[in-house]
């Protein structure tokens, strides 16, 4: 049993009286044991704890409490995202993409890039899509309503942000089965087994897929999203073909997992708080509050990862230049100096400064979208559904880094 209910259940190494601390760089200690006592024994012991170096591998700073979770986001200049900022990829060497994608950029071309990505999200366009997402999630709920078993992955929370992203982008319907086969592959971590030869090989799919895209919107540009950012200029020059195709497929992987992984969530919490779930249809609590307790409450991404490229302090840590830091969100939204009764699933709660879409300069490019996206789902449940009933336990995704569930058997009445 893994964190469906209330109470964490701990039956592992993190429960460990001695106070041996699990391996954060290894998916397993994820996917065989619930966090949440872990992270609330380390908020009170030792909440920014250094991991040190095993064999080859570097050491890391865990971050594990909101304030200083949430002052680490807000601190750009000392605590930099262009070697990466996931753990894994950190432990690895650094990322590829640093200095060319948005998301592993620090200022001042962070700040100009974003400025041009943000006209993406400009109300002209997110009108246009908005519509779009909220027929999209209501077809897809309607479908499965009375129709006995479904499995909430593969029927609704696999279309929604993909397609949505697509919608943004203007790519054409008969791309969109390839490039959710490509994702899925890019990103597939299910189980153990997976072939990451096979992720690698997806992802340069993806990109030169987008590099044909961009050639053609920048021969005949449109009012498309891509034509807008190939048009503009970043740092006083027109971007390589390169880096669009690298940031357009940004967008995919920042906005597909993510809300895939929180739409899957969603249902599964509401199936297991029956009482959450009559309150939210009974009109006890809003949509609103319900998505940012959905978001909390799942926290797919646990943790964000930063290199400190000064001396600095954290809490009670002093961090040395070069230092990996990692900040556990799954840890900050859980810390019940600012969330009361943090594993209570409650879909009115009011006060609710989650870091789920992160935080400062680097705070989700597509958090409206995500939102959106996640209450037009609710939206849709509670007009058609009476009834959430989860038919088995769901697997866990295989990852130290995104939470949450690969499938998910349901039936909706
Ligand atoms: C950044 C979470 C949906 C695109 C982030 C960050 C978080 C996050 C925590 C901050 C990363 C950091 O500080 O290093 C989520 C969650 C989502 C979601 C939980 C849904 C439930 C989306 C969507 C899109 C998107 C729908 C795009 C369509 C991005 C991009 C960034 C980002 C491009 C990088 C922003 C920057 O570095 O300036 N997201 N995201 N995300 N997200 Fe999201």
């Amino acid at each position: 049993m893994v964190s469906s209910g209330n109470t964490a259940v701990f039956d592992g190494p993190y429960d460990d009286p001695s106070g041996a601390a699990p391996d954060l760089a290894d998916p397993a200690a994820f996917v065989e044991h619930d966090p949440y006592a872990y992270w609330d024994r380390m908020r009170r012991s030792e909440p920014v704890r250094w991991h040190p170096p095993v064999g080859g591998r570097p050491g890391f700073w865990a971050v594990a409490r909101h304030r200083d979770v949430q002052n680490c986001y807000k601190d750009a200049a000392r605590l930099s995202s262009a070697r990466g900022t996931v753990l894994d990829v950190l432990l690895r060497g650094g990322d590829s993409a640093g200095g060319r994608m948005l998301a592993v950029m620090d200022r001042p071309r962070h700040r100009e890039l974003r400025q041009v990505m943000l006209r993406a999200f400009s109300p002209r366009v997110l009108g246009h899509v908005e519509n779009a997402v909220r027929r999209r999630a209501d077809a897809l709920v309607t479908a499965v309503v009375g129709a006995g078993e479904a499995d909430a992955a593969r029927d609704i929370a696999e279309h929604l942000p993909l397609n949505t992203v697509c919608d943004l982008l203007e790519l054409p319907a008969s791309d969109r089965p390839l490039l959710l086969d490509w994702n899925k592959r890019a990103l597939s971590s299910e189980s153990a087994e997976d072939d990451p030869f096979d992720a690698l090989e997806a992802r340069n799919e993806i990109l030169s897929y987008f590099v044909d895209v961009v050639r053609e919107r920048r021969r005949r540009p449109g009012e498309d999203v891509i034509s807008m950012i190939a048009g503009a200029r970043v740092g006083d020059e027109p971007m390589t073909e390169d880096d669009l195709a690298l940031n357009c497929y940004s967008l995919i992987l920042g906005g597909d997992e993510s809300t895939r992984v929180t739409t899957i969530g969603a249902l599964h919490a509401l199936g297991t708080h029956e009482e959450q779930w009559r309150r939210l249809r009974t009109g006890g609590a809003t949509v609103r509050t319900a998505v940012e307790e959905v978001l909390r409450w799942v926290t797919p991404a646990m943790h964000f990862a930063r290199t400190a490229t000064a001396d600095l302090r954290i809490g009670p840590a002093e961090v040395s230049a070069g230092d990996i830091v990692t900040l556990w969100n799954i840890s900050a939204n859980n810390d019940p100096a600012v969330f009361a009764r943090p594993r209570r699933f409650d879909v009115g709660r009011e006060h609710n400064p989650h870091l789920a879409l992160g935080h400062g300069p680097h705070f989700c490019l597509g958090a409206f979208l995500g939102r959106l996206e996640l209450s037009a789902v609710l939206d849709s449940l509670v007009r058609r559904v009476h009834r959430i009933e989860i038919l088995r336990e769901p697997p866990r995704v295989y990852s130290n880094f995104l939470f949450g569930h690969s499938a998910l058997h349901l039936r909706l009445d």
